[in-house]
């Protein structure tokens, strides 16, 4: 193993861009079928891996809705949360903030009550066994209208003290920021922290929108952003974290090459770029996978790398004193972690 994935490997790293229910393994995709007397088009765990083929972010949110059908009780939320926050403390990921789409399994006749409930209970035991930290954002389908949201936003609120923030995702093309604009506010009146997915597909000016419309405190992907350079600036400035999702961005084409992934030059240019893995059962990878894809394929070095995972804990909604102690860590770490000698 090189020494760079080996620094990977050890460092304490946060995760900021992470679906639940993309994290649905198809191992237990049909498990949960099984148990929830639910045929699944697919006859193996092979060809679900093999239909896992997207141009666009379209053809996997078509695949990413039919496969979450299998998740139907409480239990089934706890697992696949479990089996995610395995995945992620192999990973040496600290502290997550993850998440989850209600609109989604409401569309689909479950209460609010059951993925939530199913999804705090699994967060409060990996705090407790193994001491990751956590938080949990409940995003809004930016191709439901905003009236929908609304009702999402209404329904959350017997669970307020469980939910740090709010996010949009879902087909972004079409549906920009503006649309939620209303929901958002409200939802900042309740002092949840504010996330949106923009400039993924969309254009620049849908991740204006989400600065000046949504106030978010933190932007997903935001790769457009980069055609902008007065956004570019503006980012830079008000050191707005960018949560970019390397394998993801490969595997839904908006890049066409790993080496063409904008997060060196994000880097380059002082901006506050983050590492995370999306929807990783999807996607291929979590979030180590990720890092070290994107190590090989614009052959950071380790200062870089060092500051990626430096970048998780300053763009988290942490403590200050929280993040402090994390930033120290790594650097002890990275000290530790001296280049071969030449003999
Ligand atoms: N983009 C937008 N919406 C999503 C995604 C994504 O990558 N994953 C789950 N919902
Ligand atoms: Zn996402």
């Amino acid at each position: 193993m090189s020494d760079l994935h080996k620094l990977i490997d050890q460092l304490p790293k946060a995760e900021l861009h992470l679906h639940l229910e993309g994290s649905l393994e198809p191992e237990l995709m049909f498990t949960l079928a099984e148990r929830n007397q639910i045929t699944l088009p697919y006859s193996s765990v092979d060809e679900i891996r093999k239909a896992y083929s997207f141009n666009n972010l379209q053809e996997f949110l078509d695949l990413y809705y039919a496969g979450m059908s299998v998740l139907q009780t409480e239990q089934d939320f706890f697992a696949l949360t479990q089996a995610y926050l395995e995945k992620a403390r192999g990973d040496n990921v600290k502290h997550v903030e993850v998440f989850f789409d209600p609109q989604a399994h409401t569309e689909r006749g479950l209460p609010f009550s059951v993925a939530i409930t199913g999804i705090k209970k699994a967060l409060l035991a990996a705090q407790s066994e193994h001491g990751m930290s956590y938080r949990l954002i409940m995003c809004f389908l930016r191709h439901l209208s905003e009236e929908h949201a609304f009702i999402a936003l209404e329904q959350a609120k017997d669970y307020l003290p469980w939910i740090d923030g709010v996010g949009l995702d879902s087909s972004e093309l079409g549906h920009p920021p503006e649309k939620f604009k209303a929901v958002f506010t409200a939802a900042k009146k309740m002092k949840l922290k504010c996330v949106a997915h923009a400039g993924e597909e969309g254009p620049p000016h849908y991740v204006e929108q989400a600065l000046n419309l949504l106030k978010i405190n933190r932007l997903d992907h935001g790769n457009r952003a980069m055609e902008d350079p007065g956004l570019i600036e503006r980012l830079k400035k008000e050191q707005i974290a960018l949560t970019v999702c390397p394998l993801s961005n490969l595997k839904l084409a908006v890049i066409e090459d790993m080496a063409q992934h904008p997060a060196l030059d994000m880097l380059n240019q002082g901006l506050l770029v983050t590492i995370n893995s999306d929807d990783p059962s999807y996607f291929g990878g979590y979030v180590n996978d990720n890092y070290k894809a994107l190590t090989e394929a614009l052959d950071l070095e380790k200062h870089q790398v060092v500051q990626l995972a430096k970048n998780s804990f300053i763009g988290s909604f942490l403590d200050n004193e929280d993040i402090t102690a994390y930033l120290k860590e790594i650097d002890r770490l990275a000290q530790l972690h001296l280049p071969p000698t030449e003999s």
